[in-house]
């Protein structure tokens, strides 16, 4: 492996436009293009002032075939595996000379090389290790490899789902390729479901291919054997998954899952981790044990883990992740009626979409320099959410942020255009935005469907926390934050104190456990998973009312110098005097807090 340091000339990393040093590009690149090397790693080092150029150092393992381009390979989900997670599968899974091992979707063969290395450490003398990969070019690399490292390759080119699983292995390892369900489409897709219908897995229309690979990959096993999977962490959270996480409670006797830190692959940017289940068909166990490390470089099998055992392994297991002292917490005051779902304080739904904001968003200079007439735009909550982080967005808070250009203003003429506003109309004609898919199918294109102003403003996309605003101001808002309609009982109540009240530890925790974590260590809330976030109750705001009200200013202060867990402090003093332990609030505290630093440890890149 050769590290190589060079500069991109765009941004866009992998690969395109790069520049090397001549003598690295003559020595890889035979035929001239970068797109020739096969990365393995790379790793940002930094740009230039202008931001135009960016360093990297990548780690290039060989040369790819021709026109095996990003497009091609992302498609058919080809990222390589670190050398770190391949060796410490191979290690766990592999535990006697004579083991036999199957590498699905086996790429350049990276768990089939330390298969190698592994069963001649126990003893084999020319280890035959076998694997299927679709692509013949990467197949024949993976089979140069493993002779290179003293193995005897059995790497047959075939899709995965049409090779006849007669043979039973000890062990199956490997990454089976990432394709989401828009692009894991046709004939390829239709067979997985098929053969993981055949082991008992209903998967749905909206399952990646990962999920029938790992159903698919146990057809290959002996009763007893084992199988360790690197897979995306969604596995713990998305729906589509349920029957597998089911299916390998019901079919092995044991399921370790270890579960990264910092993320795997730079450039699959999806949450990895790894499942190793031994026992096959020896199942079911009641039980998962859970570890977390720090990254790939540090997977050790005797770190700390914690048993855990769900009620229902088909629910949602990224709980797992918070103690279950936290969650029973949370139930308990959930029963006492001090927390209650936000769906029972209202409905929460999407924002308005423009087709383009670019052009319907617009700042009060903006809308000066175009001589728009008042009645041709209507008050807006400006693109994004970072405005939200106080209490309420307020009419005072609207002026500022159109003084500072901030587009708080939707270009929706009510009735008839102003003379202006039909010359912009004809402008957006001109720049094709009448075209944007969202403009094309509404009449006339220029008429955002209007949605009445909310009562609250929630941070659907957050690298902190998920946030709840008041609405001070009645503006509208776009698809860049929900909002929350109150129950017509509890209105004034909600808006004047669910924002200050929501910023309370309990509440922390729970949008880390409904919500979803992204790429980039962003917490998300959709719509339903918002209605399942708990927040201090009716009663128990009303029960504190005077003394939330006495504190806004105190909170806001904190808030504005970016102190908001001082302010979540201050308002679990207020909550929580009596119904919470100390003990207990620490407890809540340590679980929200391994939640959040997991979340934007993994985010952080490089
Ligand atoms: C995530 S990569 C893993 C490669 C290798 N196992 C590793 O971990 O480094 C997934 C591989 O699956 C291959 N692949 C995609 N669809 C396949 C299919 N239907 N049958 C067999 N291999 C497939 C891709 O070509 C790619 O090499």
């Amino acid at each position: 492996m050769h590290p190589v340091s060079f500069a991109l000339l765009h941004q866009g990393f992998p690969e395109t436009d790069v520049q090397l040093d001549a003598k690295d590009v003559f020595r890889h690149c035979p035929r001239g293009g970068l797109s020739e090397l096969s990365v393995r790693r790379a790793e940002r080092l930094g740009s230039d002032a202008g931001g135009m150029q960016q360093y990297w150092r990548v780690v290039v393992t060989g040369v790819r075939a021709a026109g095996d381009t990003p497009a091609v390979r992302k498609a058919r989900g080809a990222f390589f595996t670190p050398s770190g997670i391949t060796r410490y599968i191979a290690g766990w899974a592999l535990r006697s000379a004579t083991d036999t091992v199957l590498e699905p979707s086996s790429g350049d063969a990276g768990f089939l090389v330390e298969a190698v290395a592994r069963l001649k450490s126990l003893g084999a003398d020319l280890p035959v290790v076998e694997g299927v990969e679709i692509h013949a070019h990467s197949a024949e690399v993976g089979r140069e490899r493993v002779r290179a490292a003293g193995g005897d390759p059995r790497i047959e080119i075939s899709d995965f789902f049409l090779v006849d699983p007669a043979r039973r292995f000890d062990a199956v390892i490997g990454n089976p390729p990432f394709v989401r369900y828009q692009d894991w489409a046709g004939e390829a897709r239709a067979r997985s479901r098929k053969a993981a219908l055949a082991a008992g897995v209903p998967l749905s229309g909206l399952a990646s291919s990962w999920a029938a690979f790992t159903v698919q990959s146990t057809h290959f096993l002996r009763r007893g054997g084992r199988l360790g999977l690197v897979l995306p962490a969604e596995l713990l959270s998305v729906n589509y998954a349920a029957p597998v996480r089911k299916f390998l409670f019901d079919r092995f006797s044991s399921v370790e899952l270890v579960l990264f830190e910092k993320q795997v692959f730079e450039e699959a940017e999806a949450d990895t981790l790894l499942v190793l289940a031994s026992g096959f068909d020896e199942g079911p166990t009641d039980h998962a044990i859970l570890r977390q490390v720090f990254d790939a470089d540090h997977l050790t099998t005797d770190g700390p883990s914690v048993r855990w055992a769900p009620e229902d392994p088909a629910a949602k297991w990224i709980s797992s992740v918070a103690s279950s002292d936290a969650r029973d917490i949370l139930a308990r005051l959930t029963k006492n009626d001090c927390l209650s779902t936000l769906a029972e304080w209202g409905d929460t739904t999407l924002g308005m979409v423009t087709g383009s904001n670019r052009f319907f968003a617009l700042s009060p200079d903006r809308i000066a320099e175009l001589g728009l007439s008042p009645s041709d735009v209507i008050p807006l909550s400006p693109p994004g959410s970072s405005h939200l982080r106080g209490l309420s967005l307020s009419t005072s808070g609207m002026t500022r942020l159109g003084k500072g250009g901030s587009a708080t203003r939707l270009f929706r003429p009510a009735g008839q255009p102003s003379d202006a506003a039909t010359a912009y109309i004809a402008a957006g004609e001109i720049a094709g935005v009448s075209d944007a898919y969202k403009c094309r199918v509404r009449s006339p294109w220029w008429r955002v469907p209007l949605q009445r102003p909310a009562d609250l403003l929630l941070t659907y996309m957050n690298a902190d926390a998920a946030r709840v605003v008041t609405n001070q101001a009645n503006v509208h808002h776009l698809n860049s934050v929900h909002g929350v309609y109150f129950k017509h009982d509890v209105r004034e109540l909600g808006r004047d104190l669910l924002p200050i009240a929501s910023l309370n530890s309990a509440t922390m925790l729970s949008a880390e456990l409904v919500g979803r974590s992204y790429g980039g260590g962003i917490l998300k809330l959709e719509p339903r998973e918002a209605d399942l976030w708990l927040m201090p109750s009716r009663s128990l705001i009303k029960e504190h009312a005077e003394e939330l009200q006495a504190a806004k200013a105190e909170t806001l202060r904190l808030l504005n110098i970016g102190r908001l867990s001082d302010a979540v402090v201050l308002v679990d003093s207020i909550l929580f005097p009596d119904t919470v332990k100390r003990a207990e609030l620490s407890t809540i505290r340590t679980a929200h807090s391994t939640l959040q630093s997991r979340r934007t440890t993994r985010g952080k890149r490089g």
